[in-house]
């Protein structure tokens, strides 16, 4: 492993092991938004995701990181991350990001999506699809000879032109043998040509949030959950990319078999 800085450089081995563990968190996080329907809890969506996680002979690696105390991270409506699951009953109209982390062989998976349940408002769903084309134009931006801060002013600039504000204090990372090592990835807030470089073995996550309302956010008492403070609602979609000679490489895939259908 070379290092830059403080960033591990991952080869091609490393990579394929990143994108297993990858594969594993993909498919756990869409065998938990098959099931978010009206009346499942949120605990039962944790189980199911905890289960597949450790049949796939992996385990998760949010449980037990900082004291965390479960697998996924169900942030429902104005809940922005790191919503703690509970026996909260899914309601018709809300829409729930998943955040899923599985470590297989040493290597982290680390991926999240954002869904809605039963019938949702049309401007939550827009929210949610402008969220994650957010995500996929910041993955296009992890190219040899680009730096973060091109990344990230195309993300807030194309989120806020779509009437959005994007999150400023939760990040992306970048992910390995550990789920969160340098660098930070900011998503918003950064001058084009600024930041760490992007160049071949550098694995982050792009994860932008995306607000409806103001981007600034509020702790719950529980020390982990945060909320919009205006009480709108919030989305986030995350993936795992490696910066290779041929462009950004996704290592956070599901299998063929867990995608989810379209619009879901
Ligand atoms: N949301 C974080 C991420 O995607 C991970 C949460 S770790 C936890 O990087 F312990 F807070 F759950
Ligand atoms: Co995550
Ligand atoms: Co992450």
């Amino acid at each position: 492993m070379a290092f830059r800085e403080n960033i591990r450089l991952k080869n091609r081995k490393e990579i394929d092991k990143l994108k297993e563990a990858g594969r594993v968190a993909a498919n756990a996080l869409r065998v938990a938004a098959r099931a978010a329907k009206v009346g499942t809890t949120l605990i039962e969506l944790d189980k199911l995701a905890e289960n597949y996680i450790r049949k796939a002979g992996a385990i998760p690696s949010y449980k037990g990181y900082r004291g965390y105390p479960a697998t996924l991270c169900l942030s429902v409506n104005d809940r922005v991350v790191h919503g703690i699951p509970n026996n909260y009953v899914l309601a018709d109209g809300d829409i729930v990001a998943i955040d899923c982390g599985a470590k297989l062989d040493g290597f982290h998976g680390d991926t999240c999506l954002t869904v809605g349940v039963g019938h949702v408002r049309e401007d939550l769903t827009d929210l949610i699809a402008s969220t994650q084309l957010a995500m996929f134009l910041g993955v296009s931006y992890c190219k040899v000879g680009l730096r973060m801060g091109d990344m990230a002013s195309a993300v807030q600039k194309f989120a806020e032109e779509r009437g959005y504000s994007v999150v400023r204090e939760w990040t992306g990372h970048g992910i390995g043998s550990n789920l969160h090592e340098d660098p930070q990835v900011l998503h918003a807030e950064q001058k084009a040509g600024t930041g760490f470089r992007m160049e071949p073995g550098v694995t982050i996550t792009i994860e932008p949030i995306l607000n409806m309302g103001t981007h600034k956010c509020k702790l719950e008492s529980d020390g982990w959950t945060v909320r919009t403070e205006d009480g709108k609602m919030s989305a986030q979609f995350e993936h795992m990319v490696a910066v290779t000679k041929n462009g950004p490489e996704i290592l956070s895939y599901p299998d063929p078999e867990f995608e989810l259908e379209a619009g879901k």
